[in-house]
């Protein structure tokens, strides 16, 4: 039952033939397409998180989960080139370890993008509402600009982007290549200039005590920072659509990761040593000295008790880059990355949004749920309800939670779905030793069990609640897999090879592709 029902890889492969799109990306579009999908909330509004979480140590946070996404990437690349189709790690692990698991690994990837959608707008919110208010001098009151454990009412601001992208995605906008250049462009300018004013006032005395929270924290904090990675697996998703992808996707990949790393630790190094106050990146206290939870509305109070007395620590902003920018005086600059990061961000809730309409759909295709769900509109030519859907959930939970939790919440079934991807290269490697690889994990051995052994730890390094909604979250999937989809599903059925035509023609391309 466990491993039953493996979808033949050439039955795939021959799907994808059929589909035939456009071959177009090269290797440096696939690399900012990369950048693009992966530079958002995590660098610019989750290094206060990180700061709460760790200190200075957060530096550390940012190599450890660097790092797992690098050995991951490996494994990504090998199975990105041998199976260049759409629907990413779930249609791997269906062609590798079955229908069970590859429900459970789509079923997580839900997790990854509908969540992750939600925390990115949340982010953008928090920059929203810190542009408002210092460059123009409209302040949006409290309640209405964040949910209620972060002091208020309901995020109007992330409500609004979150429904405006359902509505993007529904009417059939998706970005273009050009386009996607432009704000990949936009935010490495934004962390270049951060970093060009932040470094040479940097001062190594702030990153004393290094590890105030000790190693417990700077795992913390690497298992929430590893949202700042995550999106680099969008490359393999556009395998299809690439030149060459046997050269082109590893590079995409591990090109974009390799990037965003050294850019990450370098932003923050400035974030942690540019202000003038030694305790800045160090995390917020009570009264009583003890360390407080980010995301917690204790800490939102202790951080305005601060704020009364002219002391505003990173993990107190909602805006880190932003804010440690306006601390050392540079205001008008600060603004300026505000600005870039309202521009640049809600293409990454665009993207995470379409990510999910697209896994959706490979699910549906393949029986597992409802065909209705995948139904066009007459007119745009969009999967409208399974997007207004997924629009629905993103927004109810950008409206009522934090952007670290979200985050969280994302991870957990991220780093589930990263170490199948790894489990199924060494199964793989096993069961079909003689197929062709385009691209090998070097020492597949170590690299792939490092792979699943660094997502296992960056999991249980995540706060409990996020721990245990893996495990909820893939029981109520246990529950529609064998109360709805197993009976339905198109392999189990015999339909192996399944009509593509209807899907394919309506499914747009990924954004910043064309
Ligand atoms: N890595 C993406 C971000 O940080 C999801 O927004």
């Amino acid at each position: 039952m466990l491993l039953d029902r493996v979808k033949p890889l050439d039955a795939i492969l021959a799907t994808a033939e059929k589909k035939g799109l456009h071959r177009s990306l090269g290797a440096f579009q696939l690399t900012l397409l990369g950048i693009g999908a992966v530079i958002g909330t995590g660098i610019f509004v989750l290094t206060s998180e990180a700061a709460q979480k760790a200190g200075p140590g957060m530096m550390l946070s940012f190599v450890i989960a660097g790092l797992v996404c690098a050995v991951a990437a490996l494994c990504y690349s090998e199975l990105a080139s041998m199976v260049p189709v759409a629907g990413s790690a779930y249609t791997y692990t269906y062609a590798v370890m079955g229908e069970l698991l590859a429900w459970m690994v789509g079923w997580a990837l839900i997790l990854e993008y509908a969540v992750g959608a939600s925390a990115v707008a949340v982010g953008w919110s928090g920059y929203f509402v810190g542009l408002l208010d210092n460059s123009l001098g409209i302040h949006i009151p409290a309640a209405l600009a964040a949910g209620p454990s972060a002091g208020g009412v309901i995020n109007l601001p992330a409500v609004v982007i979150s429904l405006l992208v359902t509505g993007l995605l529904i009417i059939g906008t998706t970005e273009s290549a050009r386009f996607n250049a432009i704000l990949v462009l936009i935010k490495v300018t934004a962390l270049t200039v951060f970093v060009a004013v932040a470094i040479p006032v940097m001062n190594s005395e702030h990153f004393e005590p290094f590890m105030p929270t000790g190693i417990t924290g700077v795992a913390g904090a690497a298992a929430s920072i590893f949202f700042a990675y995550v999106g680099f697996d969008a490359v393999s998703t556009a395998a299809e659509e690439t030149r060459n992808p046997q050269r082109n996707v590893p590079i995409g990949l591990i090109g974009s990761l390799l990037f965003c790393t050294i850019f990450y630790l370098i932003v923050a190094a400035g974030a942690i040593g540019a202000t003038g106050d030694s305790s800045f990146a160090q995390p917020v206290r009570d009264a009583a000295g003890a360390f407080l939870q980010p995301g917690t509305s204790e800490l939102t109070a202790r951080c305005q008790e601060l704020a009364g007395m002219g002391h505003e620590p990173l993990a107190c902003s909602r805006e880190a880059l932003a804010h440690v920018l306006r601390s050392i005086g540079w205001t008008k600059l600060g603004n300026l990355i505000g600005l870039a990061a309202f521009l640049a961000l809600p293409s990454v809730v665009l993207m995470m949004m379409f990510g999910q309409t697209r896994i959706f759909f490979v699910m549906a295709r393949d029986g597992l749920l409802p065909e209705k769900l995948a139904s066009v509109h007459p007119k745009f030519k969009t999967p409208h309800i399974v997007t207004a859907f997924t629009g629905i959930v993103v927004t109810l939970a950008a409206a009522f939670l934090p952007v670290g939790r979200l985050a969280d919440y994302s991870n957990s079934g991220t780093l589930f779905a990263f170490a199948m991807v790894a489990l199924a290269v060494l199964v793989l490697r096993r069961a079909d030793p003689g197929r062709a690889r385009p691209f090998r994990t070097p020492a597949v051995m170590i690299i792939a069990p490092l792979a699943i052994a660094g997502c296992l730890y960056l999991y249980v390094s995540l706060p409990l609640i996020a721990i245990l909604v893996l495990p909820v979250w893939g029981i109520v999937g246990l529950l529609i897999y064998f109360g709805y989809s197993r009976s339905r599903s198109h392999v189990g059925r015999g339909i192996v090879d399944v009509p593509e035509t209807e899907i394919a023609d309506i499914e747009p391309p990924i954004p910043g592709t064309e």
